[in-house]
């Protein structure tokens, strides 16, 4: 089983900074998973919500801010440090030799960003990672547009309910990945999905027993806020 690092190593640095990408990387991560949004100004930020206030020590839309205004404000307050928000482009530069499994989640909810699919693709194509890339979503429009207009790359259905035969679902969609929450895996939706070639990816595995229910299950990639966890696992 791979394991993503979630928002990078969310549980102990502040999420979805570089600061974050880079400690997950020193625990040994085969990749990340984050979200992204768009500024004012149409650049691809590396951020949850659909506001800044939570993990910022401003207020308001990211959709109101220009790149620059964001970049004003500090990312790093719940950790008491100085972290700024990344965009899409410089994680990439960043990481881009690295072979590191690249887990975009497109939060397409209350706020709708028209042609943001197509701006990640780009980038992806850009830094030579679209291989290795997973493009994720809850909003399954989303993945149908991917599909549709970028067939090379991966992508992942988000859910985290019950679903009857979401095997079936994912394969009539064309998607390549399940992506369910961890309380919606078991050894028959892995096997199903195998036997289709369609891979599962779960979250966000953080404690003990719900490591163990990934592994049991024998889902492809765990996504985890404590990838610490899993190495100490691993070298049991
Ligand atoms: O992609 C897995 C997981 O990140 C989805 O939930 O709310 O953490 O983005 P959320
Ligand atoms: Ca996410």
């Amino acid at each position: 089983m791979k394991i993503l690092g979630h928002r990078g190593a969310a549980g102990t640095t502040p999420e979805n900074t570089l600061i974050s990408f880079v400690k997950g990387l020193e625990l040994g991560v085969d990749g990340f998973e984050f979200d992204v949004q768009l500024s004012r100004d149409r650049e691809v930020v590396i951020i949850h919500d659909e506001r800044v206030d939570r993990t910022s020590d401003g207020i308001g839309w990211v959709k109101d801010y220009s790149l620059k205004e964001l970049k004003s404000l500090n990312f790093g307050v719940g950790f008491k440090t100085y972290a700024p928000i990344p965009t899409l482009e410089e994680l990439l530069e960043m990481f881009q030799d690295k072979s590191l499994i690249i887990n975009v989640e497109i939060k397409t909810g209350l706020i709708q960003y028209p042609g943001i699919v197509a701006q990640v693709a780009g980038l992806l194509e850009k830094y030579n990672v679209t291989n290795q890339s997973i493009i994720s979503s809850f909003e399954h429009r989303t993945i149908v547009e991917v599909i549709k207009d970028f067939p090379n790359l991966k992508t992942g259905l988000l859910y985290e309910c019950g679903l009857i035969s979401p095997w079936l679902y994912a394969q009539d969609m064309g998607a390549s990945h399940l992506h369910p929450h961890y309380a919606f895996i078991s050894p028959e939706l892995v096997r199903e999905c195998h036997a289709r070639g369609i891979g599962v990816n779960t979250w966000t595995v953080n404690e003990e027993w719900e490591i163990e229910r990934a592994i049991v299950s024998g889902a492809d990639i765990a996504i985890t806020n404590y990838p610490e966890r899993f190495s100490h696992l691993r070298s049991e």
